[in-house]
């Protein structure tokens, strides 16, 4: 009887122990994880400046400008966390938190600040859009606008050695004309905007093709093109097709859906059209969103990044935490980790050198961390029967 309680005894012992170092085992290999997304060099391409700014920023600059709302980071992150779901109740917020820019000096601390976080993150180049409609329409001129940004971007880059381009957004629910005098207003400045964009809202009864003229002038001024395909907007897929074969966007923004139709995807895949990718992470939900939508396109070889879109107001935050949860929800590997930042490498506008010589870093960084080449690069594009 003895024998048998001690037996007992050493059994649940070793069992416990077998935990014990099983769970240490997970626990390394997590933290080990982390820390090789962390150390990642990094691109963003898919960032908006007026999402950047951290509840403190809008309570410095609401005092500073004298404004009545705002004027407490508790009242701010209360805005934040009662507005409705959906993509109108998250630009309610949104338009909101960005007026109390006003000033020349307003927008230089949102970019000068948005690039510390950036260098925090490892990310050494990013595209960031700004939507010059909601501020000029509310009094701010275009060059104070943009010059406050510009200098903010040049001045930063010096400090944190951080490449960042600019790409100015139409937002869709206004008029043609008014997206018209935006690129009138920008002509000055465009060899320091690399791109147009479109976003805001709502998407559905504003399609790509409404601003067909607007993005045909900017293609003729050098403006490289691309627009937002929020997910599970109606339409979704007929608006990434209008902005391939219509508009001839260079990249597509968001545009998961497109993962719902197999047409679409190869066509994307064939080519190479580059889509930046927000998956929604939140913990209030029962399941990680989005996951499988990406999965789907990265299997069938479509050029897919992540990105964090509105870092301060979406409970992902900025790229290092964004890709540690899309990894937890997906169970991808350090390759296949590295696959989706090569693919943001990839989507840059930049010539093929400077492309280049992010690549390598990669590539280094990768080799220096055992993660083999030959994986990150593979893709069983099999299932779509894309050639
Ligand atoms: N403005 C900022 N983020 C946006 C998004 N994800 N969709 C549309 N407009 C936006
Ligand atoms: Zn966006």
């Amino acid at each position: 009887m003895m024998l048998r309680f001690l037996s007992a005894i050493v059994f649940v012992g070793l069992l416990l122990s077998g935990c014990t170092t099983q769970g240490a085992r997970e626990d390394g290999a997590a933290k080990a994880m982390h820390a090789y997304l962390a150390g990642m060099p990094k691109a963003e391409l898919h960032l908006h400046l007026e999402g950047t700014l951290s509840p403190e920023t809008i309570v410095r600059i609401t005092q500073r400008n004298g404004l009545d709302y705002f004027t407490t980071v508790e009242e701010v992150k209360q805005s934040l966390t009662s507005r409705p779901p959906g993509l109108m109740g998250f630009l309610d917020h949104h338009f909101k938190s960005q007026e109390v820019m006003q000033t020349r000096q307003d927008f230089y601390d949102a970019t000068y600040q948005l690039a510390e976080k950036l260098a925090d993150n490892n990310i050494v180049y990013a595209d960031v859009f700004f939507d010059p409609q909601a501020h000029t329409t509310r009094g701010v001129t275009f060059t104070d606008m943009f010059e406050g940004i510009d200098t903010g971007r040049v001045d930063a880059e010096a400090a944190f050695g951080v490449t960042i381009n600019l790409i100015m957004c139409i937002q869709r629910e206004r008029s043609v004309e008014s997206a018209l005098e935006m690129l009138d207003q920008a002509f000055p400045f465009r060899p320091r905007i690399i791109g147009l964009g479109m976003d805001s809202g709502p998407e559905y009864g504003n399609p790509p093709v409404k601003f067909r003229a607007v993005y045909s002038r900017a293609r003729e001024e050098g403006y490289f093109l691309t627009g937002h395909h929020d997910v599970d907007v109606r339409d979704s897929i007929k608006h990434i097709w209008q902005s391939l074969d219509v508009i001839g966007m260079n990249r597509i923004d968001h545009g998961l859906n497109a993962s719902d139709d197999a047409e679409l995807t190869k066509e994307l895949a064939r080519r190479g059209i580059c889509l930046t990718g927000s998956p929604v992470m939140r913990s209030t939900d029962p399941a990680p969103q989005d996951v499988d939508r990406i999965r789907t396109l990265d299997s069938a070889g479509v050029c897919i990044s992540l990105n964090s879109d509105d870092p301060e107001e979406f409970e992902s935050g900025y790229l290092t935490n964004m890709l540690i949860l899309f990894q937890e929800a997906s169970d991808y590997s350090k390759a296949d980790m590295t696959r989706l930042m090569l693919n943001a490498f990839n989507s840059i506008w930049e010539p093929a050198a400077e492309t280049n010589a992010y690549v390598a870093e990669l590539k280094n960084y990768a080799a220096a961390h055992d993660v083999a080449w030959g994986e990150v690069m593979y893709a069983d594009h099999s299932e779509l029967g894309a050639e």
